[in-house]
Formats: C-alpha cells, sequence, structure tokens
C-alpha cells in the first residue's frame, strides 16, 4: 500500500459549486452570506427542475396545462412545476424581497415577516420548454438586482432595473448533462451536475466567448419579417458555407447560448415587421443573457443599443436580441444600421 495521497482530481472532480460560492463569499469582507444562500436556493431549486425535466414521460407531466399565460403562450405543465419550484425554493429563505417570473403576470412580493430579503430575482422557470414532448434540451434562466430601497417594502420598480443593474445572472442547461452557469460580472463558470453525488462540480472555469465564431442560430422561417439588413447578413454568411459557417437551433434559446458561450457566433431573435419587439423577454431572458456575455468578452445588442443600457418600462417587454462574438454582433450591428 502507498503511502503517498492520489491526486485530488483522482478522487472528486473538481470543486462543488457551494465550496466556489464561499470562497467568493470569503474574498468580501462586507459578505452576509446572503448571496449565498440565494444562490443555494437557486442550486436546489435546478437539481428538483433537473430531475423531474428527467422524468417527466414517467410522471404524466408532460404535455400543456390547458392554460395560456401573460406572454399569450401555451403552458406546459413543466413551465408550471419548475416556476411553482423556484418560487417554494426563495421563500424557505430570506434573501428575496420579490421575485418576477417569465410566467406570471405580476411580481410575488414576500412577507415582510420573513426578513425583508434585498435581492429582487427575476427568472424564467423553463425556457425551451416547447421542446419538452421531444426530449428536447430546455433550460432555466435567472437574474439576481439588489432591491432599490432594501428597508421598504419590495415593489415592482426593485425589477425594472437595467440589465447592466444586475449583480449576478446565470442559467442551468437541462441537455445531455445538467449545466449550471452564473457569473457575479467577472468570468463566467459552469458546473456539471453529478447525479449520483447530487453536487455539480467545476467543469468550466472561466469560459471565454471566442472573438468570432461561425455558428448562427436564428429561426430563419421568419426572414420574410426582417429588417432587409438581417437578411442580407445572413445571405452573406450562407454564402460562406465553405468557409465552416453553419447553423444551429434548438428551439431553446439556453441550449443555442451556451452553444455560442463556449464555441462562438451568435444567437438572435431579430425585430419582425409586425413584432417590432421581437419575441424574447427583456428582463428574465435578455438581460441576463446579456450579462453573462459581457463577463465572458462577448456582446449582447437590440440591434441599436447594448442590451445591458435598455431601462425596462413594463415587467414582460419584449426585446430583439443579437448576443454572442464580439466581431460577429458588431457585424450584423453595421448591416442593420446601413438599411435604416
Ligand atoms: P420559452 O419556452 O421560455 O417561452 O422561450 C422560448 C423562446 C426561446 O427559448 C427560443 O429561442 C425561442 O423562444 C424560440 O422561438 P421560435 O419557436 O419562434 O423560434
Ligand atoms: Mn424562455
Ligand atoms: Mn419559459
Amino acid at each position: 500500500m502507498t503511502s503517498s495521497l492520489p491526486p485530488s482530481d483522482a478522487i472528486l472532480p473538481g470543486i462543488t459549486l457551494d465550496q466556489h460560492l464561499l470562497r467568493r463569499q470569503r474574498h468580501i469582507p462586507e459578505a452576509t452570506g446572503d448571496f449565498t444562500g440565494l444562490f443555494q436556493q437557486l442550486t436546489l431549486a435546478a437539481k428538483v427542475i433537473a430531475s423531474r425535466v428527467r422524468r417527466a414521460g414517467l410522471t404524466n407531466q408532460l404535455g400543456t396545462t390547458g392554460e395560456v399565460n401573460v406572454q399569450g403562450e401555451v403552458v406546459q405543465k413543466l413551465d408550471d412545476l419548475a416556476n411553482a419550484t423556484i418560487l417554494q425554493s426563495i421563500d424557505n429563505g430570506r434573501f428575496v424581497g420579490i421575485a418576477a417570473s417569465e410566467e406570471l403576470p405580476d411580481p410575488v412580493i414576500f412577507d415582510a415577516a420573513r426578513g425583508r430579503g434585498k435581492y429582487a430575482l427575476v427568472f424564467d422557470p423553463l425556457d425551451g420548454s416547447g421542446n419538452l414532448d421531444v426530449n428536447g434540451t430546455t433550460g432555466t434562466i435567472f437574474a439576481i438586482f439588489k432591491r432599490l430601497h432594501p428597508l421598504e417594502t419590495p415593489s415592482l420598480k426593485d425589477v425594472l432595473q437595467p440589465g447592466s443593474a444586475l449583480v449576478a445572472a446565470g442559467y442551468v442547461v437541462y441537455g445531455s448533462s445538467t449545466i449550471f452557469v452564473y457569473s457575479t460580472g467577472k468570468g463566467l463558470y459552469g458546473f456539471t451536475y453529478d447525479p449520483s453525488l447530487g453536487e455539480f462540480f467545476l467543469s468550466h472555469p472561466e469560459i471565454s466567448i471566442p472573438h468570432h465564431g461561425k455558428t448562427y442560430s436564428l429561426n430563419e422561417a421568419n426572414a420574410a419579417k426582417w429588417h432587409p439588413g438581417m437578411r442580407r447578413w445572413l445571405k452573406d454568411a450562407k454564402g460562406r458555407a465553405s468557409e465552416g459557417w453553419s447553423l444551429r437551433y434548438s428551439g431553446a434559446m439556453v441550449a443555442d447560448v451556451h452553444r455560442v458561450f463556449l464555441k462562438g457566433g451568435m444567437f438572435a431573435y431579430p425585430a419582425e415587421a409586425e413584432r417590432p419587439l421581437g419575441k424574447l423577454r427583456l428582463l428574465c431572458e435578455a438581460a441576463p443573457i446579456a450579462f453573462l456575455a459581457r463577463a465572458a468578452g462577448g456582446l449582447a445588442t437590440d440591434g441599436r443599443a447594448p442590451i445591458l443600457d435598455v431601462q425596462p418600462k413594463t415587467l414582460h417587454q419584449r426585446t430583439p436580441l443579437f448576443v454572442g462574438s464580439t466581431a460577429v454582433i458588431e457585424d450584423v450591428m453595421a448591416a442593420l444600421s446601413r438599411d435604416e
């Protein structure tokens, strides 16, 4: 028997998400632990949702509830379940004073007796839920602001903040594995879930979006409704297929954005003639993704202005979105401005 210990990575696959958060907390002398506590709640919610998504076909959880949500979209049973899971996870603590979901018309304001949490949470409980019935990838997106007046009763104003005011954001991808990706503004980190241990382990330290990329991810069926500059950009990209350009589009923004973050390129949901603000939601989809893109050296724009600069006026406000490699996004913005 040898007396020396085996290398640590032979036993543990890496540091856990919990350890990563605690290390971060130790570097902030004034930290109260609330932020770490909130993340632990979100991590738990992610584990629960991942488990429900994995077993949905066995537990009669596929299909719709028969309802239409505030977005005018059909609600999947798992949209409801993921929404309730996150709300329940955060209500068990005292870190969030107000939470707004893609699935709910109004924000939920938590009971003052719980301590009036100083954070405001915005989330898309299940992104790409239309993929569920075909065993496709889905995800969760979340965004965290500090409340504007933490001693006062939480209000909508706490949530209607521009992306530049976010203190953290992240997403979870329920794909071939479950991955939790987050940033507090500097550095983007990804953790892969090991279901046998019930832990997320750091698998993607310091994700950096390649400056260039040759993947575009958009719903080309809508091209006739786009700005002519956007159509021309796409035509050019298609003309460069021999240079390695290719299309990847899954129907779940988180999955497509995750690919772009790792491999480069662009995810876009452009404006349309009859939908000048496109489809995606500014607060629970575009702003957190823009925050993460910036942390990883990429760009996100609505075609005119950086997404992070847009001041939301309403909770469910929509926005066009172009996000990914800096060189590609700048190229698209130039194409959009040429034909205005
Ligand atoms: P959600 O499932 O949260 O409503 O989001 C769906 C979004 C986004 O994830 C995806 O990229 C886009 O809608 C797909 O829309 P199209 O079907 O119009 O391409
Ligand atoms: Mn979504
Ligand atoms: Mn959703």
